[in-house]
């Protein structure tokens, strides 16, 4: 998926307004909200804010750290890690609308000062070499065709000693149903194999590479998701690419995977 195709793809997400207006009815001061109260609504990935607490912990960095967060989508996850870990934050995103409501809902947690967002593609990162001490990403590289650049990039602008987490989907056994959250076709969709993901790793330099299978943890939280939804409740298109997803991943057609490496 050229970057450009990703936009538009989530251009059709939940609008900052309508965020906005289910933190109204659910009675959230919206001068002064917390990562909590947006947690149902800005962590773009299965498993919500419990799999980014489990990155977090993989992850473990120090206040001292600056973390480069790839793919920040509207920034939930990077607000998490800041209220968890104390660190500094720095997201960059290529669909415009995600960094403006991600820099929006930063101010409005009051962690500005830690957290910054920037409009770019992963595969031509902003920063000079050595920028980061950590970085991570979580449901990115699914939208990503060029892997090698993708951690090329990561590599060159994380420290020595820097490690990186991922939290992403990977391609299983058996033919995947579509529309999924991340792509409305096969032909959009660049899900790689656990194989492939951790060959483009040690392509790029990366070592120890660890992964760890969470596809369970993914199952039950959509399995919770679905116990606690109210019934009766229209389907929107969004219900429909999730249905598949959880679909996919009980069939075994997609995995979730979590892994850990680092630049020597
Ligand atoms: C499934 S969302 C995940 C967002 C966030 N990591 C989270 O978990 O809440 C994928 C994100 O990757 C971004 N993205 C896709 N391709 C990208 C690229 N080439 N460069 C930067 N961001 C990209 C999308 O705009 C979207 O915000």
């Amino acid at each position: 998926m050229p970057p450009s195709d990703a936009a538009a793809h989530y251009q059709a997400f939940p609008s900052r307004e309508s965020i906005l207006a289910a933190l109204a009815r659910r009675g959230a001061d919206l001068a002064h909200l917390t990562p909590d109260h947006l947690a149902p609504f800005d962590q773009l990935h299965t498993g919500g804010a419990a799999a980014t607490q489990a990155l977090i912990a993989r992850l473990s960095p120090a206040a001292v750290d600056h973390v480069l967060d790839l793919g920040s989508g509207l920034g939930g996850p990077a607000r998490q890690l800041v209220a968890a870990a104390g660190c500094r934050v720095t997201g960059v995103d290529i669909t415009p609308r995600f960094v403006a409501d991600a820099a929006f809902f930063t101010e409005r947690t009051g962690q500005a000062d830690r957290v910054a967002f920037r409009e770019a593609s992963v595969t031509a990162l902003p920063f000079p070499d050595g920028s980061f001490d950590a970085a991570w990403h979580i449901h990115l590289a699914m939208n990503v065709s060029d892997k090698a650049t993708l951690y090329a990039e990561a590599f060159r602008v994380l420290k020595p000693g820097g490690r990186l987490a991922i939290d992403d989907p990977v391609r299983g056994q058996g033919d995947l149903l579509f529309p999924v959250p991340w792509a409305a076709e096969a032909n959009t969709s660049h899900l790689a194999t656990e194989q492939e993901l951790v060959a483009a790793l040690a392509a790029a330099g990366f070592q120890h590479v660890n992964v760890e299978d969470v596809t369970e943890q993914a199952v039950a939280w959509f399995a919770e998701i679905a116990r606690t939804r109210k019934p009766g409740r229209p389907g929107t298109p969004l219900d429909v690419m999730a249905a598949h997803h959880r679909a996919n991943l009980e069939s075994g057609a997609a995995r979730i995977v979590s892994i850990l490496a680092e630049k020597p």
